[in-house]
């Protein structure tokens, strides 16, 4: 008898394109509707084919995702808000991304093994100009990001207690997921998206679409190359999970540059416990980081440090309940902390 952790690691994969063709087919959709149906009534609403369908269905009910009784078919309780498109939590989108745009670089791993990551990549794009390689990819990978950061952006917001600050620089901060759930929070506040310029047009929807014209706006820029617009509070969400140590120093050092005194920066990442013994999705995406990016996850301990390296004090954690948590490092007033 297999291990059942063997059992699931050998099988996810059918899990993963399980949970991908049961969202594109409306399977998902339909059963926020209507549960507790079975697989031929399904089959019949859907104009599909029963057969694949059962099977399709079993394997969902085998991996927990749905419940199956007497051969009927519901939502498991804890998973609807992660398949229902209407809900923040949506989750599909991020799936989208890691068949068509992770799963295909996995074959990079052996070279990396045998000669390095740095050697292996040597002609290949930088990550984001891989990662934005057509508006396809951009609409795709923002998406993903919107569904992986919008909902427990409201919980760090909250963490973060913005009400004493004016001026957000969002670095890094796409379609707007922290953003927008700050200014919904703190009505004193304004942000500005600092991205690269195929950002705009996706900020631009989600501003409006939330009714912020007034208070969110987009500079378009490279965090490398350009200077980081004043403010008194950035925001670093799932940035320096994509660089090398160096490279987070340097942007954490223009952070701080620009950072009015008394300001403070917000690094919100997953955590790495600090035996890095979990958990399971870090420890997952720290690979993925490694295929996708030049980063890798790191512990809170970890965040501290390059906090301080960069002349922020005070460094705190603050743990939300989802896998997005909170680091706050303070620029003190005086300006002669360095
Ligand atoms: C992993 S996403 C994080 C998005 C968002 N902050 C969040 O928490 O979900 C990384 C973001 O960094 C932006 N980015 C990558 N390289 C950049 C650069 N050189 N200058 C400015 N933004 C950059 C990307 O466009 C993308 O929006």
């Amino acid at each position: 008898m297999i291990p059942a952790d063997l059992e699931r690691a050998v099988y996810g994969m059918y899990a993963t394109h399980a949970l991908r063709i049961a969202d594109r087919h409306g399977v998902f959709e339909y059963l926020t509707r209507h549960s507790g149906e079975s697989a031929g009534k399904i089959a019949a609403a859907l104009t599909v084919d029963e057969d694949t369908l059962e099977r399709l269905l079993l394997v969902l009910s085998a991996f927990g995702v749905l419940d199956a009784e007497g051969g009927c078919y519901a939502l498991a309780a804890d998973v609807r808000p992660y398949v229902d498109r209407a809900d923040p939590r949506y989750l599909m989108g991020f799936v989208d991304h890691l068949i068509d745009d992770t799963a295909g670089q996995f074959g990079q791993l052996s070279g990396y093994l045998h000669v390095g990551k740095v050697e292996t990549d040597r002609d290949e794009p930088a990550p984001f100009e891989a990662i934005y390689r057509d508006d396809e990819s951009v609409g795709r990978f923002l998406g993903a990001m919107w569904g992986l950061s919008h909902h427990v952006s409201h919980e760090l917001a909250a963490l973060a207690d913005l009400s004493g600050a004016r001026q957000l620089i969002d670095v890094g901060g796409a379609s707007g997921p922290f953003s927008v759930a700050a200014l919904q929070a703190f009505p004193q506040l304004r942000s500005t998206v600092f991205d690269l310029p195929q950002v705009g047009p996706h900020l631009a929807a989600r501003s409006a679409e939330h009714g912020l014209d007034d208070r969110l706006a987009f500079t378009a820029g490279d965090f490398f190359h350009d200077p980081l617009p004043a403010g008194d509070c950035f925001a670093f969400g799932y940035i320096l999970s994509d660089w090398d140590d160096q490279t987070c120093a340097t942007l954490l050092r223009k952070a701080y540059e620009a950072c009015l005194p008394g300001g403070r920066v917000l690094i919100m990442e997953r955590l790495f416990d600090d035996d890095r013994g979990g958990p399971l999705a870090t420890a997952v995406m720290n690979l993925s980081m490694h295929i996708e990016t030049q980063g890798r996850h790191r512990t809170a301990a970890e965040y501290l440090d390059l906090l301080r390296q960069a002349g922020f004090a005070d460094g705190t954690v603050r743990r939300s309940s989802g896998d997005k948590h909170l680091i706050i490092g303070r620029r003190a007033t005086s300006g002669s902390e360095r």
